[in-house]
Parts: C-alpha cells; sequence; structure tokens
C-alpha cells in the first residue's frame, strides 16, 4: 500500500501529478505565464459598444433508444432458478383506523390484517397517508425554456482529456428519500419509518417520486443524464420480508414500469437492493440508537434470519429485473446499518451468494458489485507513522472489512479481528467462496477527515471495549482541519469539505488496494445554508456545488490518464433535493424541490456537471 505524502505549507507549488504536494517557500508557480508576465501596459483611448454576445444554449437530451439489450434472462426463464415457492398478492393501503378493522382474514399470517397490523405496531406518530398526488402522474415535456445553461463561472477545469467510451455518468437517489407513500400500494414497514424521532419530518411523502417518477425521469432525459441510479425497499417488494412469504405484485409492477420509463427515455438503470431501509420486522422492539461514529446498532442486519432473507429478496429482484438492468448493488454503505460484527459478516456472506447466484445460476452479464461509505482518512502528519497507521485502520476497519474477503479472498483485517467483540475469522472454504465476488468496488467518496491515533493510545482505546470510549471501536481522532489549523477545504452544510485532491489520492488507493475497476456510486455536496436563501434564483445559483463537482471530475480524469486508476464511472448524489433522514435541510440535489407543490427546479451545478461531461466525451459514431 502506497503511503500517502501530504505536507501543507503556506504555499504550494502544485506539481504536474498533484497528488503529491511539496514544501516549498514562494509563490505558487505559473509555469505557461512566464513570457506575459514581462509585458509592460500601454495605456489608450478606444470606441466602446456592449458586447452581450453570450450564445444561448440549451441542454441535450438523451438520445432515444434505438437497440433493446439484454443480461439474463427474462423472468418466466429466470424463476426456473428460484428454489423457494411464494405467492403473489395485493394488500392495497393502510389507513390508520380503517384497513385494520375492515380486514377479515386474520387467520392468513400474510393477509391483510396482518400487514396492517405490522403497521399498527410500528406505532408511528403524525402519520401522513399521502402528500398532494395518489397516483401515477404522467409526465409532461420539460419546456425549453427551463434548459437554457446558466452563467458560467469564471474558473473551472483546465484540464485536455476525454472521458473513456465506456465510461458511466449518471445521477443516484434512493427510494426512501423521495418516494414517499410508505404504506401504500402494499410496502410494509421499514427502520426508517422508525429512526427518526417524532419531532422532526419523518419519510412519510418526501419527494412524492413514487408517483412522479415518470416526471422525474423525464427530467433527468431532457439534461442529458445517461444513467439513473435508484433503489427499490425491500419492504415494497416483500412486506413480510423472508423467504416463502409473499411477494407484492403492485411492487414488482411499479419497478418493472420505472425500469422500462427509464429504457424508454434512453437512459440506463443502476439499481441498489437495499438502502438503508431495512424491514422494520428484524428489529426486536425499539432499541435502535446511533453509535457517534459506526451508525445504527439494532438495525436488523444482526438477525439470524436476515442473511437467507437478503438473499431470497436478491434473487426475486434480480429474476425480474436483470433482464433489463445492467449494474447492480446489494448494500448501500452497510457498515452505517450492519453496526457490528455479526452485522458485517451476514452483509459479507449475504452479497457473495447474491453475486454467485447472479452470475452462475443466472449466468447474467451485466456487473454486481457492493458500495461503501468511508471519508478518506488521511494521516494528520504524514511523517508521523503513528499517524499512518492510525489512518491506515481507519480504512481497514470501514472499508476492509468487507473488502478484504469480497474483493481479495483476504481474512478480515487483524485490527478488525482484534478489535471488535466477537469477531471470527472465516474459514477457508467461505474465503474461496466469497473471494471475487464483486464486479467493481463502489465507493461515496464525499469528502476526507483528518486522522491521528486516540490520544491514549490506540492500543488502550482498544483494550477496554466495555468502556463507553466515543472512540472505540476506530480509536483515531477524526479531524476537519489539517495540522496548520486550516480546514481542509471548502465547507458545506453539513460534514462534506470540497476535497478534490485528496479525492485522486483516494481513488489511487482504492484501486491499487482492492484491484478492481471503482464505481463513484455517490458524491455530492450540500452547499452551507442553501436552504435559508428566500429567493429560489439564490438556491438555483450554487457555483460551490459546481465547484465540487467540476474539480472532483476533474481529478477523475487525471486519476484515469495521470495515475493509471480504473474509474468506471461516477454518480451524482442526488438527483434532487430530499429527505436527509430526518432534515431538508441538507440539500444534496442538483434541482431544487417545493415542498408546497412538489415542483422541481434544475440547478446551476447540475447544467455545470453535464456540460463538463458531454464536452469531453468521446465522438460516438
Ligand atoms: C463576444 O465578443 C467579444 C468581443 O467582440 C469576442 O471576443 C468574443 O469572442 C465574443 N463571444 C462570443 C461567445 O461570441
Ligand atoms: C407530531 O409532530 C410534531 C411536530 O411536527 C411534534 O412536535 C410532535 O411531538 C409529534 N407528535 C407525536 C405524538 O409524535
Ligand atoms: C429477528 O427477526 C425475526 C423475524 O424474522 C423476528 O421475529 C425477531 O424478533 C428478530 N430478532 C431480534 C433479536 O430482533
Ligand atoms: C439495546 O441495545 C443495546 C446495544 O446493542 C443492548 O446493549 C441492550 O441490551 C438493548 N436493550 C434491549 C432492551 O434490547
Ligand atoms: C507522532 O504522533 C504521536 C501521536 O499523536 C505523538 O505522540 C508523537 O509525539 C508524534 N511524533 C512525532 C515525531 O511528531
Ligand atoms: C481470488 O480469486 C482470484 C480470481 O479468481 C484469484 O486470482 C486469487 O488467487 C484468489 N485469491 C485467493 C486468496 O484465493
Ligand atoms: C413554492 O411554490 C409556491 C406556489 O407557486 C410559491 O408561492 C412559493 O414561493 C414556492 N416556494 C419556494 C421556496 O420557492
Amino acid at each position: 500500500m502506497r503511503v500517502p505524502l501530504i505536507l501543507f505549507p503556506a504555499f504550494v507549488v502544485a506539481a504536474e501529478a498533484q497528488e503529491l504536494y511539496l514544501t516549498t517557500t514562494g509563490y505558487s508557480a505559473r509555469p505557461q505565464c512566464t513570457e506575459s508576465s514581462a509585458l509592460t501596459p500601454h495605456y489608450r483611448f478606444q470606441p466602446f459598444s456592449y458586447t452581450l454576445n453570450e450564445t444561448v444554449r440549451y441542454a441535450t437530451s438523451v438520445p432515444s433508444p434505438t437497440t433493446t439489450r439484454t443480461y439474463a434472462p427474462a423472468y418466466t426463464e429466470a424463476v426456473k432458478h428460484l428454489t423457494t415457492s411464494w405467492s403473489t398478492t395485493t394488500w392495497g393501503s393502510w389507513i390508520p383506523g380503517q384497513t385494520e378493522i375492515s380486514a377479515t382474514d386474520s387467520q392468513d399470517p400474510y393477509g391483510q390484517a396482518a400487514w396492517s397490523s405490522m403497521w399498527q405496531q410500528a406505532d408511528l406518530h403524525n402519520y401522513t397517508t399521502t402528500g398532494i398526488f395518489s397516483t401515477t402522474v404522467s409526465p409532461t415535456a420539460v419546456p425549453s425554456s427551463e434548459l437554457v445553461l446558466p452563467p458560467r463561472d469564471y474558473f473551472g477545469p483546465t484540464d485536455c482529456y476525454n472521458f473513456p467510451k465506456d465510461f458511466i455518468f449518471g445521477v443516484a437517489g434512493s427510494a426512501a428519500q423521495i418516494e414517499g407513500a410508505v404504506a401504500l400500494d402494499g410496502r410494509g414497514p421499514s427502520l426508517l419509518e422508525k429512526l427518526v424521532p417524532d419531532n422532526k419530518p419523518k419519510d412519510f411523502v418526501t419527494n412524492e417520486n413514487y408517483f412522479l417518477y415518470k416526471q422525474d425521469i423525464q427530467r433527468l432525459a431532457a439534461m442529458g443524464v445517461e444513467y439513473y441510479s435508484f433503489t427499490i425497499p425491500w419492504t415494497r417488494i416483500l412486506p413480510f420480508a423472508l423467504p416463502g412469504t409473499p411477494v407484492n405484485q403492485q411492487a414488482i409492477d411499479h419497478y418493472d414500469d420505472l425500469i422500462d420509463t427509464v429504457l424508454d427515455a434512453g437512459m440506463t438503470p443502476v439499481v441498489t437492493m437495499l438502502h438503508f431501509d431495512s424491514p422494520l420486522l428484524f428489529v426486536a422492539g425499539d432499541n435502535i440508537t446511533r453509535h457517534a461514529d459506526i451508525g445504527y446498532n439494532n438495525a436488523g442486519y444482526q438477525n439470524e434470519t436476515f442473511v437467507d432473507a437478503f438473499v431470497n429478496y436478491g434473487k426475486i429482484l434480480l429474476s425480474h429485473y436483470a433482464d433489463r438492468v445492467p449494474i447492480w448493488v446489494t448494500f448501500n454503505e452497510p457498515l452505517l446499518y450492519a453496526f457490528n460484527f455479526k452485522g458485517v459478516d451476514h452483509v459479507v456472506k449475504a452479497h457473495a451468494q447474491v453475486y454467485r447466484f447472479y452470475h452462475e445460476e443466472l449466468k447474467a452479464t451485466g456487473q454486481l458489485g457492493i458500495k461503501f461509505n468511508d471519508n478518506f482518512g488521511v494521516p494528520k502528519d504524514p511523517k508521523n507513522s503513528s499517524h499512518v497507521l492510525a489512518a491506515d485502520r481507519f480504512q481497514e476497519m470501514q472499508l476492509g472489512i468487507f473488502a478484504n474477503p469480497i474483493f481479495l479472498g483476504k481474512q478480515y483485517p487483524e485490527s478488525v479481528l482484534n478489535t471488535l467483540p466477537g469477531a471470527k475469522p472465516l474459514s477457508k472454504s467461505e474465503l474461496k467462496y466469497i473471494n471475487h465476488t464483486s464486479d467493481f468496488f463502489g465507493i461515496d467518496p464525499y469528502t476526507a477527515t483528518v486522522v491521528s491515533p486516540a490520544s491514549e493510545g490506540i492500543k488502550a482505546c482498544t483494550a477496554d471495549s466495555s468502556s463507553a470510549n466515543p472512540l472505540f471501536p476506530y480509536c483515531v481522532n477524526q479531524e476537519t482541519k489539517n495540522v496548520y489549523g486550516w480546514n481542509i477545504g471548502y465547507r458545506s452544510e453539513s460534514y462534506v469539505y470540497i476535497t478534490p485532491t485528496y479525492f485522486r489520492e483516494y481513488l489511487y488507493y482504492l484501486w491499487n488496494t482492492f484491484r478492481h475497476p471503482i464505481l463513484v456510486s455517490e458524491f455530492g455536496f450540500p452547499v452551507a445554508a442553501e436552504a435559508e436563501a428566500e429567493e429560489l434564483s439564490d438556491q438555483l445559483f450554487d457555483s460551490p456545488r459546481s465547484v465540487y463537482y467540476l474539480s472532483f471530475m476533474s481529478e477523475i480524469l487525471k486519476s484515469i490518464y495521470e495515475d493509471g486508476v480504473h474509474v468506471m464511472g461516477a454518480l451524482a448524489w442526488s438527483f434532487v433535493d430530499n429527505w436527509e433522514f430526518g432534515d431538508y435541510a441538507q440539500q444534496f440535489g442538483i434541482q431544487t424541490v417545493n415542498r408546497t407543490t412538489q415542483e422541481r427546479h434544475y440547478k446551476k451545478s447540475f447544467f455545470d456537471l453535464v456540460d463538463f461531461v458531454k464536452t469531453r466525451q468521446p465522438r460516438k459514431d
């Protein structure tokens, strides 16, 4: 593994290969400017005329599809590979105080009464059935007046690279954050309805994308977006979650239509199977708490039934949709919800089974992978070996914990086995089965974090797992300032800082450590105080977000061409402002949402990002 060398002098010279900062004194070098700096000024009077001569440019829609590609057998054939049997049914919608009373099938363990009872037991407060819409809205064409490009920012990337032909460019969102309609059309309760305290906004309505998906997809196509990454809620497909329980026909139809809508618009779908919305029935009682550093305990992943249930769910999704969806993700950022060693172990094993089903049984030809969270931990003082070790440990405990077995067939890292209570090594045969079960390395590299060892030392911190040490189990300090006291980058509304050069460093680390193509599966920037801007036009002119996206995309190109790193694609988070787990103020979107009317508007950064990609695409002849 490469040891990052990052120093922070008062003045820096960015070398050609920008992942190394060199210590120097003096001002930034301007190698391209040496001759003009010698000129003397020549003052003179001249005739004046206004030159408001900017050309009006419009975003161009993705072209209509001409061919249909398939990546796996159609459902009728695929279903033969499933071994568990189940029935297909519908439940309708839960209206508190009504649905459960009208249900007459209390004998049926999976009937209307049982389904309603799950919602009653979820004990939701201030539940609202719907927002504005209650049926699928027909899309209307995006008027060309909405597609005029905004004024450019003065500064921008100056590279001369094009994206490789097969580079995946797209945008992403997740079901619970946009769909609403949580108890409609047979969806069962998920953890996310309970996770957020009652005094904060819940996921009941959010962006009403469950009804507005056709319009949302049309808006993306009109901007020229090629890939749309979305997630399917487990409890829509299987309200009772477990193998053998009935499949919800309304959900199957909904995502069938969503996928076809994406394809008909000329875009390509990317589907994630589990994005935090795990079935509530895996969670005993209300005992969900957040550990400061890692995530949520008792989020269901530790449950004994989890592995079989997830694999069954994954197979059902693949049998229905793998014919048309070329890119699959099993788990989104599993660390946040797996929480402890058992949860992690379950994720690793469930993922491997779904992968093998996809390639070995369905013989599907698309790609199936997994995506992780980890704000790249960089050593506070890269000359201090204890800081470097702390950074290594930080990455191991968040990435190596899953990626060692899945990508390399390697044992869980020593740091994990020595720290996490109950951690057990994988057997030789387990490692063999899990090895190489992801076609790409999905990473959500929003930002970087400055890491140094816990002040009492890593050893002392890890020795006492029972202590309420808030740094356990990573046992490292995390900061947002570098060793000289500067912020590591421009700060957002939340934890994200603009850190493009660390991002490139990170890509280099991931590629050379885990040796699989990298999919930047989410990246984005919630502009500070954006939600407080009273004028819509001020929210739409989101230059800091443009800086974030263009600098990150520019670093991806350098990473590909200068570092030899295989970055296979990038998906911007998020395609629209959304429900950020109890909060609408962290606006990660490249479109706004009017919370009264559900109207969307494109932000400037959306145009800038698409323009950056389109001007750097090889001609498709
Ligand atoms: C606008 O006018 C200036 C001055 O004539 C010229 O240099 C520039 O190229 C023009 N820009 C465009 C976009 O036409
Ligand atoms: C209902 O929501 C309000 C604010 O939106 C909150 O203050 C209140 O606690 C909630 N009621 C219950 C019973 O959760
Ligand atoms: C595990 O999930 C099952 C449903 O499969 C549930 O009945 C049980 O209560 C869960 N166990 C725990 C400890 O949460
Ligand atoms: C709640 O979760 C914590 C942490 O996992 C555990 O120690 C505790 O026993 C649980 N309490 C109940 C009532 O299940
Ligand atoms: C290295 O870092 C450790 C932990 O922060 C610190 O105790 C030690 O003094 C540092 N060593 C040097 C040479 O700076
Ligand atoms: C994992 O699988 C790859 C590809 O099949 C193989 O080259 C490698 O040797 C395997 N690693 C281990 C530790 O088995
Ligand atoms: C939302 O739309 C309504 C109705 O058009 C409008 O009055 C309101 O100002 C909009 N809100 C924002 C924040 O733009």
